[in-house]
Protein backbone atom coordinates (compact mmCIF):
# COMPACT_ATOMS: atom_id res chain seq x y z
CA UNK A 1 0.00 0.00 0.00
CA UNK A 2 1.43 3.20 -1.01
CA UNK A 3 2.11 5.97 1.69
CA UNK A 4 -0.47 9.13 2.07
CA UNK A 5 2.88 11.39 1.05
CA UNK A 6 2.93 9.08 -2.08
CA UNK A 7 -0.60 9.70 -3.45
CA UNK A 8 -0.72 12.87 -2.53
CA UNK A 9 2.68 13.33 -4.93
CA UNK A 10 1.03 11.23 -7.56
CA UNK A 11 -1.82 13.24 -7.38
CA UNK A 12 0.01 16.46 -7.64
CA UNK A 13 1.78 15.16 -10.55
CA UNK A 14 -1.47 14.00 -11.93
CA UNK A 15 -2.27 17.79 -11.83
CA UNK A 16 0.53 18.99 -12.87
CA UNK A 17 0.63 17.26 -16.39
CA UNK A 18 -3.08 18.59 -16.97
CA UNK A 19 -2.57 21.65 -16.84
CA UNK A 20 0.48 21.70 -18.95
CA UNK A 21 -1.36 19.50 -21.60
CA UNK A 22 -4.50 22.18 -21.23
CA UNK A 23 -1.88 25.44 -21.92
CA UNK A 24 -0.37 23.13 -25.07
CA UNK A 25 -3.18 21.67 -25.41
CA UNK A 26 -3.90 23.61 -28.25
CA UNK A 27 -1.92 23.27 -31.43
CA UNK A 28 0.53 20.51 -32.17
CA UNK A 29 3.79 21.54 -33.97
CA UNK A 30 5.53 19.27 -36.42
CA UNK A 31 8.86 19.71 -38.18
CA UNK A 32 9.48 18.01 -41.69
CA UNK A 33 11.81 18.42 -44.44
CA UNK A 34 10.46 20.45 -47.72
CA UNK A 35 13.86 19.75 -49.47
CA UNK A 36 17.15 22.03 -50.06
CA UNK A 37 17.96 25.21 -51.35
CA UNK A 38 20.11 25.04 -54.84
CA UNK A 39 23.21 25.78 -52.50
CA UNK A 40 22.41 22.49 -50.49
CA UNK A 41 20.76 24.41 -47.35
CA UNK A 42 17.88 22.30 -45.79
CA UNK A 43 14.36 23.43 -45.57
CA UNK A 44 12.08 22.88 -42.76
CA UNK A 45 8.12 22.74 -42.73
CA UNK A 46 6.35 23.47 -39.88
CA UNK A 47 2.88 22.14 -39.77
CA UNK A 48 0.55 23.58 -37.02
CA UNK A 49 -2.95 22.17 -36.01
CA UNK A 50 -5.30 23.59 -33.51
CA UNK A 51 -7.57 22.19 -31.58
CA UNK A 52 -10.33 22.69 -34.09
CA UNK A 53 -8.37 20.97 -36.92
CA UNK A 54 -7.21 24.28 -38.28
CA UNK A 55 -3.81 23.97 -40.17
CA UNK A 56 -1.12 26.18 -40.94
CA UNK A 57 2.04 25.08 -43.42
CA UNK A 58 5.07 27.31 -43.01
CA UNK A 59 8.50 26.82 -44.62
CA UNK A 60 12.04 28.32 -43.75
CA UNK A 61 12.69 29.19 -46.95
CA UNK A 62 11.10 32.97 -47.09
CA UNK A 63 8.85 32.09 -43.88
CA UNK A 64 6.15 31.11 -46.41
CA UNK A 65 2.94 30.35 -45.47
CA UNK A 66 2.36 27.41 -47.78
CA UNK A 67 -1.04 26.41 -47.13
CA UNK A 68 -4.07 27.33 -44.65
CA UNK A 69 -6.77 25.18 -44.31
CA UNK A 70 -9.80 26.72 -42.35
CA UNK A 71 -13.25 25.64 -41.82
CA UNK A 72 -16.37 27.00 -44.24
CA UNK A 73 -19.94 27.24 -42.59
CA UNK A 74 -19.81 23.33 -42.76
CA UNK A 75 -17.06 22.75 -40.84
CA UNK A 76 -14.75 21.21 -44.21
CA UNK A 77 -11.45 22.18 -44.15
CA UNK A 78 -10.22 23.97 -47.20
CA UNK A 79 -6.82 25.47 -48.73
CA UNK A 80 -6.86 29.43 -48.93
CA UNK A 81 -4.16 30.44 -49.85
CA UNK A 82 -2.10 30.16 -52.84
CA UNK A 83 0.95 28.40 -53.71
CA UNK A 84 3.73 26.38 -54.79
CA UNK A 85 3.79 22.19 -54.56
CA UNK A 86 7.67 22.51 -54.45
CA UNK A 87 10.55 24.28 -53.00
CA UNK A 88 12.08 24.22 -56.75
CA UNK A 89 9.02 26.28 -57.71
CA UNK A 90 8.82 28.91 -55.03
CA UNK A 91 12.76 29.58 -55.65
CA UNK A 92 12.16 29.82 -59.20
CA UNK A 93 9.28 32.61 -59.24
CA UNK A 94 10.67 35.76 -58.80
CA UNK A 95 7.08 37.37 -59.33
CA UNK A 96 4.74 36.58 -56.86
CA UNK A 97 6.19 36.54 -53.73
CA UNK A 98 3.76 34.08 -53.02
CA UNK A 99 2.80 33.50 -48.86
CA UNK A 100 6.19 34.76 -47.71
CA UNK A 101 8.02 37.31 -45.21
CA UNK A 102 9.14 40.78 -46.99
CA UNK A 103 11.83 42.69 -45.83
CA UNK A 104 13.55 44.90 -45.36
CA UNK A 105 11.30 46.55 -47.29
CA UNK A 106 8.05 45.76 -47.90
CA UNK A 107 6.56 47.44 -51.34
CA UNK A 108 8.51 50.15 -53.25
CA UNK A 109 11.58 52.43 -52.36
CA UNK A 110 11.04 54.93 -55.55
CA UNK A 111 13.90 55.41 -57.98
CA UNK A 112 15.37 53.04 -55.72
CA UNK A 113 17.21 54.71 -53.43
CA UNK A 114 17.15 56.40 -49.85
CA UNK A 115 18.97 59.04 -47.84
CA UNK A 116 19.33 58.08 -44.57
CA UNK A 117 22.12 61.11 -41.73
CA UNK A 118 23.20 62.55 -45.16
CA UNK A 119 24.07 59.48 -46.85
CA UNK A 120 22.58 57.94 -49.75
CA UNK A 121 21.95 54.72 -50.10
CA UNK A 122 21.39 52.43 -53.74
CA UNK A 123 19.00 49.42 -53.85
CA UNK A 124 18.56 46.89 -56.24
CA UNK A 125 16.53 48.05 -58.68
CA UNK A 126 13.17 45.11 -59.69
CA UNK A 127 10.51 47.20 -60.84
CA UNK A 128 10.42 49.74 -63.35
CA UNK A 129 13.16 52.37 -61.84
CA UNK A 130 12.26 51.59 -58.08
CA UNK A 131 13.13 48.92 -55.68
CA UNK A 132 10.00 46.10 -54.65
CA UNK A 133 10.02 43.98 -51.78
CA UNK A 134 13.82 44.11 -50.70
CA UNK A 135 15.12 43.38 -54.11
CA UNK A 136 15.53 40.08 -56.48
CA UNK A 137 17.56 38.59 -53.01
CA UNK A 138 14.88 40.27 -50.17
CA UNK A 139 13.93 38.28 -47.03
CA UNK A 140 11.67 36.21 -49.17
CA UNK A 141 14.21 34.09 -50.84
CA UNK A 142 16.40 33.84 -47.66
CA UNK A 143 16.68 30.53 -45.59
CA UNK A 144 15.32 31.56 -42.16
CA UNK A 145 16.39 29.35 -38.91
CA UNK A 146 13.09 27.99 -37.57
CA UNK A 147 12.49 27.04 -33.95
CA UNK A 148 9.51 25.33 -32.33
CA UNK A 149 7.27 27.39 -29.66
CA UNK A 150 4.37 26.87 -28.07
CA UNK A 151 1.73 26.92 -30.44
CA UNK A 152 3.66 28.16 -33.41
CA UNK A 153 7.30 28.45 -34.73
CA UNK A 154 9.96 31.33 -34.72
CA UNK A 155 12.18 32.03 -37.72
CA UNK A 156 15.51 33.97 -37.60
CA UNK A 157 17.01 35.79 -40.50
CA UNK A 158 20.38 37.95 -39.75
CA UNK A 159 20.85 40.39 -42.60
CA UNK A 160 24.24 41.67 -43.08
CA UNK A 161 25.39 44.93 -43.03
CA UNK A 162 24.54 46.31 -46.86
CA UNK A 163 22.91 43.40 -47.38
CA UNK A 164 20.79 44.34 -50.69
CA UNK A 165 21.79 47.76 -50.04
CA UNK A 166 20.70 48.71 -46.44
CA UNK A 167 22.60 49.76 -43.63
CA UNK A 168 23.50 47.75 -40.93
CA UNK A 169 22.82 44.28 -39.44
CA UNK A 170 19.31 43.44 -38.91
CA UNK A 171 18.17 40.58 -36.93
CA UNK A 172 14.89 39.92 -38.23
CA UNK A 173 12.82 37.51 -35.47
CA UNK A 174 9.25 36.68 -36.69
CA UNK A 175 7.00 33.95 -35.22
CA UNK A 176 3.86 32.18 -36.19
CA UNK A 177 1.06 31.55 -34.21
CA UNK A 178 -1.75 29.08 -34.74
CA UNK A 179 -4.28 29.97 -31.68
CA UNK A 180 -7.36 27.63 -30.57
CA UNK A 181 -10.37 30.26 -31.84
CA UNK A 182 -8.14 30.39 -35.32
CA UNK A 183 -6.17 33.12 -35.27
CA UNK A 184 -3.14 32.76 -37.14
CA UNK A 185 -0.72 35.34 -35.48
CA UNK A 186 2.45 36.82 -36.73
CA UNK A 187 4.38 38.80 -34.87
CA UNK A 188 7.53 40.85 -36.40
CA UNK A 189 10.99 41.41 -34.19
CA UNK A 190 14.05 43.22 -35.88
CA UNK A 191 17.09 44.56 -33.94
CA UNK A 192 19.80 46.71 -35.71
CA UNK A 193 23.77 47.51 -35.29
CA UNK A 194 23.40 50.82 -37.33
CA UNK A 195 20.87 53.33 -37.84
CA UNK A 196 18.63 51.54 -40.69
CA UNK A 197 14.75 51.11 -42.38
CA UNK A 198 12.52 48.42 -42.00
CA UNK A 199 9.28 47.07 -42.78
CA UNK A 200 7.97 44.14 -42.45
CA UNK A 201 5.08 42.13 -44.18
CA UNK A 202 3.58 38.89 -45.13
CA UNK A 203 2.67 38.51 -48.88
CA UNK A 204 -0.07 36.15 -49.02
CA UNK A 205 -2.66 35.86 -51.72
CA UNK A 206 -6.04 34.63 -49.86
CA UNK A 207 -8.75 33.11 -52.13
CA UNK A 208 -11.34 32.47 -49.39
CA UNK A 209 -13.67 29.96 -51.27
CA UNK A 210 -10.54 28.10 -52.61
CA UNK A 211 -10.86 28.53 -56.32
CA UNK A 212 -11.77 30.94 -59.12
CA UNK A 213 -11.30 34.41 -58.22
CA UNK A 214 -11.93 37.05 -55.66
CA UNK A 215 -13.67 39.51 -57.74
CA UNK A 216 -17.24 38.32 -55.78
CA UNK A 217 -15.72 38.30 -51.83
CA UNK A 218 -16.88 41.47 -49.77
CA UNK A 219 -14.13 43.21 -48.99
CA UNK A 220 -14.27 46.03 -46.12
CA UNK A 221 -11.56 48.44 -45.34
CA UNK A 222 -11.57 50.41 -42.06
CA UNK A 223 -10.28 53.62 -43.89
CA UNK A 224 -11.47 56.94 -44.27
CA UNK A 225 -7.82 57.60 -46.95
CA UNK A 226 -5.34 56.04 -49.26
CA UNK A 227 -2.24 57.00 -50.90
CA UNK A 228 -2.89 57.89 -54.54
CA UNK A 229 0.56 56.65 -56.37
CA UNK A 230 1.83 57.83 -59.68
CA UNK A 231 2.32 55.74 -62.45
CA UNK A 232 5.10 53.87 -61.20
CA UNK A 233 3.39 52.92 -58.36
CA UNK A 234 5.13 55.18 -56.31
CA UNK A 235 2.51 57.25 -53.61
CA UNK A 236 3.04 61.12 -54.16
CA UNK A 237 2.61 61.88 -50.56
CA UNK A 238 -1.10 62.72 -50.37
CA UNK A 239 -3.28 61.26 -48.33
CA UNK A 240 -6.68 60.84 -50.21
CA UNK A 241 -10.49 60.84 -48.92
CA UNK A 242 -11.82 57.80 -50.33
CA UNK A 243 -15.26 59.30 -49.67
CA UNK A 244 -17.07 59.18 -53.46
CA UNK A 245 -14.15 57.10 -55.23
CA UNK A 246 -13.54 53.30 -56.03
CA UNK A 247 -11.49 52.91 -52.94
CA UNK A 248 -14.36 53.45 -50.05
CA UNK A 249 -14.47 50.17 -49.00
CA UNK A 250 -16.02 51.75 -45.70
CA UNK A 251 -18.69 49.22 -46.49
CA UNK A 252 -18.40 46.19 -47.62
CA UNK A 253 -17.93 45.85 -51.38
CA UNK A 254 -17.08 43.49 -53.61
CA UNK A 255 -13.67 44.68 -55.73
CA UNK A 256 -15.35 43.49 -59.26
CA UNK A 257 -18.07 46.34 -58.55
CA UNK A 258 -15.89 49.03 -59.10
CA UNK A 259 -12.53 47.94 -60.78
CA UNK A 260 -12.95 48.38 -64.30
CA UNK A 261 -14.27 51.69 -63.62
CA UNK A 262 -12.30 54.88 -65.87
CA UNK A 263 -10.38 55.95 -62.76
CA UNK A 264 -6.56 57.62 -63.25
CA UNK A 265 -5.90 55.44 -59.84
CA UNK A 266 -6.56 51.96 -60.86
CA UNK A 267 -5.40 52.29 -64.37
CA UNK A 268 -2.09 53.01 -62.62
CA UNK A 269 -2.10 50.02 -60.51
CA UNK A 270 -3.76 47.76 -62.95
CA UNK A 271 -6.96 47.58 -60.78
CA UNK A 272 -6.44 47.58 -56.68
CA UNK A 273 -2.57 48.42 -55.52
CA UNK A 274 -2.76 50.85 -53.16
CA UNK A 275 -1.83 51.60 -49.51
CA UNK A 276 -4.72 52.56 -47.25
CA UNK A 277 -4.35 54.64 -43.94
CA UNK A 278 -5.61 52.39 -41.07
CA UNK A 279 -8.48 54.47 -38.77
CA UNK A 280 -6.34 53.77 -35.36
CA UNK A 281 -8.07 53.40 -32.22
CA UNK A 282 -4.96 54.48 -29.89
CA UNK A 283 -2.30 51.71 -29.70
CA UNK A 284 -2.69 48.22 -30.21
CA UNK A 285 -4.18 46.00 -32.93
CA UNK A 286 -7.35 47.77 -35.05
CA UNK A 287 -9.35 45.82 -37.60
CA UNK A 288 -7.70 47.14 -40.84
CA UNK A 289 -9.89 44.62 -43.16
CA UNK A 290 -12.40 42.04 -43.23
CA UNK A 291 -12.65 39.66 -46.22
CA UNK A 292 -15.96 37.54 -46.47
CA UNK A 293 -16.57 34.75 -49.15
CA UNK A 294 -20.71 34.01 -49.13
CA UNK A 295 -20.38 31.17 -51.07
CA UNK A 296 -18.45 29.20 -48.15
CA UNK A 297 -19.03 31.51 -45.44
CA UNK A 298 -15.70 32.31 -44.43
CA UNK A 299 -14.81 35.34 -42.89
CA UNK A 300 -11.21 36.82 -42.49
CA UNK A 301 -10.61 39.64 -40.41
CA UNK A 302 -7.25 41.71 -40.55
CA UNK A 303 -6.08 42.99 -37.28
CA UNK A 304 -3.22 45.15 -36.99
CA UNK A 305 -0.78 47.45 -35.09
CA UNK A 306 -0.08 49.12 -38.64
CA UNK A 307 -0.59 52.23 -40.09
CA UNK A 308 -1.22 51.45 -43.71
CA UNK A 309 -2.52 47.91 -45.29
CA UNK A 310 -1.57 47.19 -49.27
CA UNK A 311 -5.12 45.77 -50.60
CA UNK A 312 -3.46 44.06 -53.79
CA UNK A 313 -6.02 42.28 -56.33
CA UNK A 314 -3.43 39.98 -57.84
CA UNK A 315 -3.63 42.48 -60.71
CA UNK A 316 0.15 40.89 -62.18
CA UNK A 317 -0.99 37.67 -61.79
CA UNK A 318 -0.88 36.98 -66.09
CA UNK A 319 -1.56 33.02 -66.09
CA UNK A 320 2.52 32.39 -66.44
CA UNK A 321 2.69 31.16 -62.79
CA UNK A 322 1.41 27.57 -62.08
CA UNK A 323 0.40 26.87 -58.32
CA UNK A 324 -0.28 24.37 -56.19
CA UNK A 325 -1.32 21.11 -58.21
CA UNK A 326 -0.61 22.92 -61.72
CA UNK A 327 -3.41 25.05 -61.17
CA UNK A 328 -2.41 27.99 -63.60
CA UNK A 329 -2.76 32.31 -61.33
CA UNK A 330 -4.71 34.11 -63.20
CA UNK A 331 -5.46 37.76 -62.98
CA UNK A 332 -7.49 38.48 -59.79
CA UNK A 333 -7.62 34.30 -58.68
CA UNK A 334 -6.58 36.11 -54.89
CA UNK A 335 -5.74 39.37 -53.38
CA UNK A 336 -3.52 40.33 -51.21
CA UNK A 337 -3.38 42.11 -47.52
CA UNK A 338 -0.25 43.43 -46.92
CA UNK A 339 0.03 45.42 -44.02
CA UNK A 340 2.86 47.92 -43.19
CA UNK A 341 4.75 50.97 -43.10
CA UNK A 342 3.76 53.37 -45.94
CA UNK A 343 5.39 52.28 -49.29
CA UNK A 344 8.70 54.68 -49.97
CA UNK A 345 8.32 56.17 -46.43
CA UNK A 346 12.02 56.86 -46.76
CA UNK A 347 11.71 59.32 -48.85
CA UNK A 348 8.71 61.01 -47.58
CA UNK A 349 9.43 63.23 -44.99
CA UNK A 350 5.57 63.05 -44.04
CA UNK A 351 5.04 59.95 -43.85
CA UNK A 352 5.78 57.83 -40.50
CA UNK A 353 9.07 57.11 -40.18
CA UNK A 354 10.58 53.64 -41.08
CA UNK A 355 14.04 53.83 -39.06
CA UNK A 356 15.22 51.78 -36.68
CA UNK A 357 18.09 52.62 -34.40
CA UNK A 358 20.95 50.49 -32.26
CA UNK A 359 19.20 49.87 -28.97
CA UNK A 360 15.38 50.42 -30.68
CA UNK A 361 13.13 47.63 -31.19
CA UNK A 362 10.75 46.91 -34.27
CA UNK A 363 7.86 45.34 -32.82
CA UNK A 364 4.60 44.69 -34.51
CA UNK A 365 2.21 42.42 -34.42
CA UNK A 366 -0.85 41.62 -37.18
CA UNK A 367 -3.74 38.96 -36.75
CA UNK A 368 -5.67 36.78 -39.34
CA UNK A 369 -8.58 35.52 -37.73
CA UNK A 370 -10.80 33.15 -39.56
CA UNK A 371 -14.58 32.27 -38.84
CA UNK A 372 -17.63 31.14 -40.81
CA UNK A 373 -20.60 32.72 -41.07
C1 LIG B 1 2.77 44.05 -54.05
C2 LIG B 1 2.86 45.19 -55.00
C3 LIG B 1 2.34 44.78 -56.32
C4 LIG B 1 3.06 43.56 -56.85
C5 LIG B 1 2.99 42.46 -55.84
C6 LIG B 1 3.84 41.28 -56.22
O1 LIG B 1 1.50 43.83 -53.64
O2 LIG B 1 2.23 46.34 -54.52
O3 LIG B 1 2.47 45.85 -57.23
O4 LIG B 1 4.40 43.88 -57.13
O5 LIG B 1 3.42 42.90 -54.60
O6 LIG B 1 3.61 40.84 -57.49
Amino acid sequence: MKSAPAIMAALLMASLTLTANSMNAATTVKKSDFGKMPDGTAVSLFTLTNAKGMEARIITCGGILVSLRTPDRKGALGDVVLGHDTLADYTADTKTYFGALIGRYANRIGNAQFKLDGVTYKLPVNDGRNSLHGGPQGFDKRVWTGKEVPGGVELTYVSKDGEAGYPGTLTAVVTYTLTDDNHLRIHYTATTDKNTVVNLTNHTYWNLKGDGDILGHLVTLNADRYTPIDAGLIPTGELRPVAGTPFDFRQATTPGARINQTDEQLKFGKGYDHNWVVNRTGAGLSLAARVEDTSSGRVMEVYTDQPGIQFYSGNFLDGTVKGKGGRVARQHDALCLETQHFPDSPNKPTFASAELKPGGKYDTVTEFRFSAK
